[in-house]
């Protein structure tokens, strides 16, 4: 019989005998049943296998980015899984509500006996971070220990590996050195960008000294804060400038690729560089997003167990509020909105650019094809 055909039943295909039997609660183990235990496992083990497929697609969209050329369908791919992954982490943040209807007293019943336990020793969390590219150098340590010794030999060597391979991070970082179009024919991107960037200043300027409205102290704030504006402008956009931001950890996107996110921002509405804007907004959300569930699951913690330490032994909310912060990891792709500039504003491309930044379509007229 062909295999492929065997009948398949539900209970066995989910291994529904593995996943609801692996329940143990401590509490019970010691002979003081503690009814919310059951949640506390069950909601870690959702996040758990939440992370196992978030991990999994991050690992295919690596594969792809990697590749030496993108096409547009395997770019498509990409987006979507990124989405997924977004939509996921909405999840993981709800979930911190459900957990939230244990109170701290529900907790208190059987805390003491998950010693020394903790989230900071989930293996797939760490793996997320490092695959999503979290700068080592923003690491928060506790008790100056690497996080990596919170796991066995082998678990430690895995993600040494991955510290060492290039991350998403990286990948989009290399994806994005390759664009084209920065220079097309007799169109130079940065060049037509710095004068209208260096023009809407100016209108600016103009409109705060013309403006009746306003007094001369605070006209004085606005000018002195439109040059602060402007000096950021040029220093983000000189290759110089550049370098000493990243000298100084200001920075972290490769110059080359910095212009080519640019580039993308604030062409997006072009047929072909819609896609690879949604990348970039994808990056960003999912950094928002865990972000958001570092920011909740802090605020949880707090309300469960106030100023006590951890059962890792962090000085738990203090230290996990450090993260919400520290342990961003695409702020750069966030950061590029500030050097926006309208559409109205926009240097308009050259005809050649825009026909190669469009689809085109054939239509078969009278038996011949045209473009
Ligand atoms: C009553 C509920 C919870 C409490 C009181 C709690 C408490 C803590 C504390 C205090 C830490 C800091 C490390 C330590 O000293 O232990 C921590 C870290 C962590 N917890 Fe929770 N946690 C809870 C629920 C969860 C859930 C449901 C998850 C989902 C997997 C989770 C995942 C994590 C992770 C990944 C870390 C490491 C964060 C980092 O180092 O950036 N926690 N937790």
């Amino acid at each position: 019989m062909d295999k492929r055909f065997a009948s398949v039943h539900y209970a066995h295909y989910l291994q529904l005998d593995k996943i609801l039997n692996a329940q143990h609660l401590r509490s019970g183990e010691v002979g003081e049943p503690a009814h919310d235990e059951l949640l506390f496992i069950i909601v870690h083990q959702v996040y758990e296998l939440w992370f196992k497929q978030i991990i999994h697609d991050l690992e295919s969209i690596m594969e792809i980015l990697r590749r030496p050329i993108v096409s547009e369908e395997a770019l498509g791919r990409v987006v979507s899984r990124l989405r997924r992954i977004e939509v996921i982490l909405d999840l993981m943040i709800s979930q911190i509500t459900l957990l939230e209807t244990m109170t701290a007293l529900d907790f208190l019943e059987f805390r003491n006996y998950l010693l020394p336990a903790s989230g900071f020793q989930s293996f797939q969390f760490r793996k997320i971070e490092v695959l999503l590219g979290l700068d080592p150098s923003q690491r928060i340590t506790y008790q100056g220990k690497d996080y990596k010794e919170s796991f066995t030999e082998e678990q430690q060597q895995e993600l040494r590996r991955l510290e060492q391979s290039p991350s998403l991070w990286d990948c989009v970082e290399r994806w994005l050195e390759r664009t084209p179009f920065l220079e097309f024919a007799d169109f130079r991107f940065l060049q037509a960008y710095k004068e209208a960037a260096k023009r809407m200043i100016e209108e600016e300027r103009e409109a705060i000294l013309q403006a009746s409205a306003i007094d001369e102290e605070q006209k004085q704030i606005r000018l002195q804060m439109l040059e602060q504006m402007e000096q950021y402008f040029s220093l983000v956009l000189s290759e110089e400038g550049h370098r000493r931001m990243v000298e100084q950890g200001r920075w972290r996107l490769s110059y080359k690729a910095t212009l080519a996110a640019l580039f993308i921002h604030l062409y997006r509405d072009e047929p072909m560089l819609q896609m690879p804007y949604r990348l970039l907004a994808s990056l960003v959300e999912i950094d928002e997003r865990l972000t958001l569930w570092r920011y909740r699951h802090a605020q949880m913690v707090r309300r469960m167990i106030g100023k006590k330490i951890g059962t890792g032994g962090s000085s738990g909310y203090d230290y996990l509020i450090q993260t919400v912060e520290r342990h961003t990891i695409f702020l750069d792709f966030a950061n590029l909105t500030t050097l926006m500039i309208p559409r109205s504003a926009l240097p308009p491309l050259p005809p050649a650019l825009k026909k190669a930044l469009n689809y085109h379509f054939y239509a078969i007229k009278d038996g011949g094809v045209s473009a």
